[in-house]
């Protein structure tokens, strides 16, 4: 990964919670955050079970806490009874909440719409309730295919309201990956949006599902609901179309919720990893919420009158968690916005914290370093010192590492050298924080995610499954379930086994797929990226496989391995080396087909996806078995020359060629 491992172990610059922050804060101190871990370390069982009566309204209580008996596939408050819509809307209501806001709801050109709690559950139980009347019962799937908007959210949690089980597919995904999801998922009903409105534009989204709908295996889908976001034109099915505002139209906004078990899936998200076919992470329903809401209030100190923004999208897992349940599960109120960092200029993130006098803040370091570079090259316009930034009072990163050059920035120019920068690690398929630090007690050490989250029981492995020493890398692992842990891979639970709790290390250990090292001294956490063939592209997560597979799928490549190279910007950038079934192309031939190759992907998975370099070779570097020496390929892709003995190579010469980028 991009992070530089020596820059973070030389690291001595601390930052200390101050003594304003801490008197004030939900947990406070490190004899606070010690006696949490003591208590779970004493009572496992005891402290979940504490803390879910704590922290979540149950309809009917469970008796126990965690069962262990068809491990790996725990089962965590299993005869307890909820629902996290309920627990979202209705309970605040309740609470004489409703006329707080819950939403601010910001849009792409600026106009700015608040929903408050009473509006959200009142649209929450309409558009439930026209789910109902379209048949779509407890348990079914359902995907969502919508831009960054109040709808989002609302379809959510009326799929949580009613049992139905929600699969998000990111508004960035295409056709085939829409299409592969939904055949996967089995989904019943697609909820989608004429267009979406992105930097001024606006992007056609229905036609994309149209398109996933007519590639097959798709059969199990009954209809398509579709906001009209704007109004452009978008080709509606007979029989199989409807528009929201017409499945909403009538309906009562009363609908009683679901009750469902605990372990009951509240949502599948699919998610990359080492082999060319995305896995959908199950999560559950109790031990999901639960981390969600210890995460916001312990986390990021979350406080009855906070305005809280997190910028992810809706389609990753830090929109389900910070947007669409965590914040409005603690009652909070909550930026949802639907535009880009840099439209109508660079300024847009802070202009939008002084407007809205945000006071906790988490985005990702791709967004920071890219903001860093806009506000150096514009900073009449820019630059955050233009801003009212004194609202904030925490700051929070995720996604990939951040390194310590941004974390300083982002402390200096954002948080004005007062508000802790809470770097917060944790994947998919942890569904919350795992190891990061809180901000009334963690003193910051900038590039290092620092210590777990109370209870979670994080630790670093050799191959065979035993601790490291402290100062020495290893395999990052989870060493006792937690609550808001992936339950399975949907359709696959051997791979679920066989990723996550490998024979290998005993079977009885999380494995997360990330290199860790833990300080010599303070035992502080330092993540060093991906052991598996999953890149980190701008915080998103992108298997190698994946994108060999869409390049192989093209009529003219033979074969094809893709790596990942350091970026300034976007953390890691993806390179692709090509063969052809035909001579290796040079020249403005080379440039066409790169062009070619670059829209394929797109077309097959997603603009995110497509390599930002591709380079040609009459062949591969391979061992003589006919192993891709993709070492050799990181080397040359970073530009660096070969020191290593390639004396076993089968056909050394190649790597000339694969230095050459087709610019
Ligand atoms: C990486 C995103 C370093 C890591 C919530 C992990 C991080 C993958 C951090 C999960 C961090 C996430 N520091 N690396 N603070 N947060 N990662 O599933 O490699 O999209 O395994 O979940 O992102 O990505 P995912």
């Amino acid at each position: 990964m991009s992070t530089s491992i020596e820059s973070v172990l030389q690291e001595n610059r601390v930052f200390n919670p101050s003594p304003e922050f801490m008197a004030q804060a939900n947990v406070s101190g490190m004899d606070a955050y010690k006696a949490l871990c003591a208590e779970a370390e004493a009572d496992y069982e005891g402290y979940w079970g504490r803390l879910a009566r704590e922290h979540i309204v149950w309809k009917q209580p469970f008796s126990t806490v965690l069962d262990e008996s068809g491990a790996p596939f725990y089962k965590w408050f299993p005869d307890g009874k909820l629902n996290v819509s309920y627990n979202c809307l209705d309970k605040n209501v309740e609470a004489g909440l409703g006329d707080k806001v819950a939403i601010i709801f910001e849009a792409d050109k600026g106009e700015v719409t608040k929903v408050t709690y009473s509006e959200l559950l009142s649209k929450v139980a309409k558009f439930a309730n026209a789910l109902k009347n379209l048949g779509v019962k407890k348990g079914d799937r359902v995907v969502i295919y919508l831009p960054m908007s109040v709808e989002g959210v609302v379809a959510m949690q009326a799929c949580a309201r009613i049992g139905a089980t929600h699969s998000v597919v990111f508004g960035g995904f295409s056709a085939q990956s829409l299409r592969d999801r939904i055949e996967d998922a089995g989904a019943v009903l697609i909820i989608t949006a004429d267009e979406q409105c992105r930097g001024g534009k606006n992007i056609p989204l229905k036609p994309a599902v149209d398109e996933a709908l007519t590639l097959g295996g798709t059969d199990s889908i009954r209809n398509v609901i579709v906001y009209k976001r704007t109004g452009g034109p978008a080709v509606m099915v007979e029989g199989r179309d409807l528009w929201w505002d017409d499945v909403v139209a009538g309906q009562s906004d009363v609908c009683e919720p679901e009750w469902v078990e605990a372990e009951h899936p509240l949502f599948l998200l699919y998610t990359s990893g080492s082999t060319g076919k995305p896995k959908g992470v199950q999560h559950s329903t109790g031990g999901y919420l639960l981390h969600a809401v210890l995460t916001m209030k312990w986390t990021f100190d979350l406080k009855p009158d906070d305005v809280f923004w997190c910028t992810a999208d809706i389609g990753w897992v830090t929109g389900h968690t910070y947007i669409t349940y965590g914040p409005l599960a603690c009652g909070g109120t909550e930026i949802v916005f639907e535009g880009v960092p840099t439209f109508p200029d660079a300024g847009r993130f802070w202009r939008m914290i002084q407007d809205h006098k945000v006071n906790i803040f988490y985005t990702a370091p791709t967004a920071i370093r890219s903001l860093i570079k806009a506000a150096d090259g514009n900073p009449d316009v820019a630059h955050p010192k233009n801003f009212d930034l004194t609202s904030l009072r925490v700051l929070g990163s995720v996604g990939e590492p951040i390194n310590p050059e941004a974390w300083m920035w982002y402390h200096e120019h954002i948080g004005g050298g007062r508000c802790p920068v809470m770097d917060t690690f944790w994947q998919t398929e942890t569904g919350g924080h795992v190891i990061t630090p809180l901000p009334g007690v963690t003193p910051l050490v900038p590039g290092s995610c620092t210590l777990p989250f109370p209870g979670i029981m994080v630790s670093v492995v050799d191959e065979a499954g035993h601790d490291v020493e402290w100062g020495k890398g290893g395999f990052l692992v989870i060493k006792r379930p937690w609550p808001s842990m992936i339950r399975t891979i949907w359709n696959d639970p051997e791979r679920f086994k066989k990723s996550y709790f490998p024979e290998d290390l005993g079977g009885k250990l999380y494995l997360a797929g990330d290199g860790a090292v833990r300080d010599a001294t303070t035992g502080y956490f330092t993540i060093m990226g991906r052991i598996d063939d999953v890149l980190n592209v701008s915080g998103h997560r992108m298997g190698t496989m994946e994108i060999e597979s869409a390049l192989v799928s093209h009529p003219l490549v033979a074969e094809a391995a893709v790596v990942g190279k350091p970026h300034d910007i976007k953390g890691e950038a993806i390179v692709a080396y090509v063969v052809l079934k035909r001579a290796r192309p040079v020249g403005d031939e080379a440039k066409q087909i790169v062009n070619e190759l670059r829209n394929h992907v797109g077309h097959e998975i997603g603009p995110i996806a497509k390599p930002d370099e591709i380079r040609f070779g009459d062949n591969l570097p391979k061992t003589r078995s006919g192993k891709i020496m993709r070492r050799l390929l990181r080397t040359l892709a970073k530009g660096e020359e070969i020191t290593s003995d390639v004396s076993t190579l089968e056909n050394p010469h190649i790597l000339e060629q694969l230095k050459e980028v087709v610019k």
